[in-house]
């Protein structure tokens, strides 16, 4: 990188509706050969829930982290089809995806659900990674600066600083995930500037420049030492790349 930056980069990869246990198995076993013992960057895998037990027993001797992609904020009860906070614990997860744009355009997650999934998380021990991003839309409407703002103040409303320090954030330009069309470094840093200021408005300075804020969206091998070496940029959330051991292990060193 080349910012120094007192906070740990963090790099997670996202990989959505893919890998059966037995892909998953293949992809982790790879991955370990590099990363067991990688301590620059805290190294995240977010598998689907599925397979998150086998994902856990294969990294339990290394230094890689568990993480689940969506939960509900309830601890238990008649909620057909969803798992609860204390059940990804059991399984070691130390991080939960919450309000990814896909889970907020598909599942209709609102700034409230997402408030509420997040107080739950950190309740649980939990570290939430809570995304936010704009449309193409917004962006080119002008209101990309009122939708981040107000997705972040919703998501994270109401938590204490020391909550608002210890959560992660992703910064995912819903127009960038998946399109191959990654937000420049400019763009991106400048959103993530952004986020920060937001939080200190929030909390204060110090719990601003204590917050890691992730970008995430088409990070490529090619693409991600640039990203990562913006002064607010704190690692990836990796989507497709992730789903590959050679360019997810690419895309870590290129954090360190
Ligand atoms: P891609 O890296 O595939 O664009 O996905 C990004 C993402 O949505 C990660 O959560």
């Amino acid at each position: 990188m080349t910012v120094s930056k007192s906070r740990k980069p963090i790099v997670a990869g996202n990989w959505k509706m893919n890998k059966t246990v037995a892909d998953a198995t293949d992809l982790v076993n790879a991955i370990k050969r590099d990363l067991a013992g990688c301590k620059e960057v805290d190294v995240v895998l977010c598998p689907p829930f599925t397979a998150l037990k086998a994902v856990s027993d294969l990294i339990t001797e290394t230094h890689i982290d568990l993480g689940a992609q969506n939960m509900h904020w309830e601890k238990n009860g008649a909620f057909t089809g969803e798992v609860s906070a204390e059940m990804i614990r059991e399984l070691y997860c130390h991080y939960v995806i919450l309000g990814h744009s896909e889970r907020r355009a598909y599942f209709g997650e609102t700034d409230e659900i997402v408030n509420k999934k997040t107080k739950a998380a950190l309740e649980a021990n939990l570290t939430p990674i809570v995304c936010v991003g704009e449309t193409l839309d917004e962006r080119e409407s002008g209101r990309m600066t009122e939708v981040v703002q107000t997705q972040v103040r919703g998501s994270l409303k109401g938590l204490s600083a020391r909550d608002l320090a210890e959560s992660v954030i992703a910064y995912e330009p819903v127009w960038a995930i998946g399109t191959g069309k990654t937000a420049s470094s400019e763009q991106a840093q400048e959103v993530h500037a952004l986020i920060r200021k937001v939080i200190e408005d929030m909390a204060d300075e110090a719990v601003a420049q204590s917050v890691r804020i992730q970008y995430g969206g088409s990070v490529k091998p090619g693409n991600a030492a640039e990203l990562f070496g913006m002064p607010d940029i704190d690692g990836g959330l990796i989507g497709g790349a992730a789903l590959e051991a050679r360019s997810f292990i690419e895309i870590v060193r290129a954090a360190i």
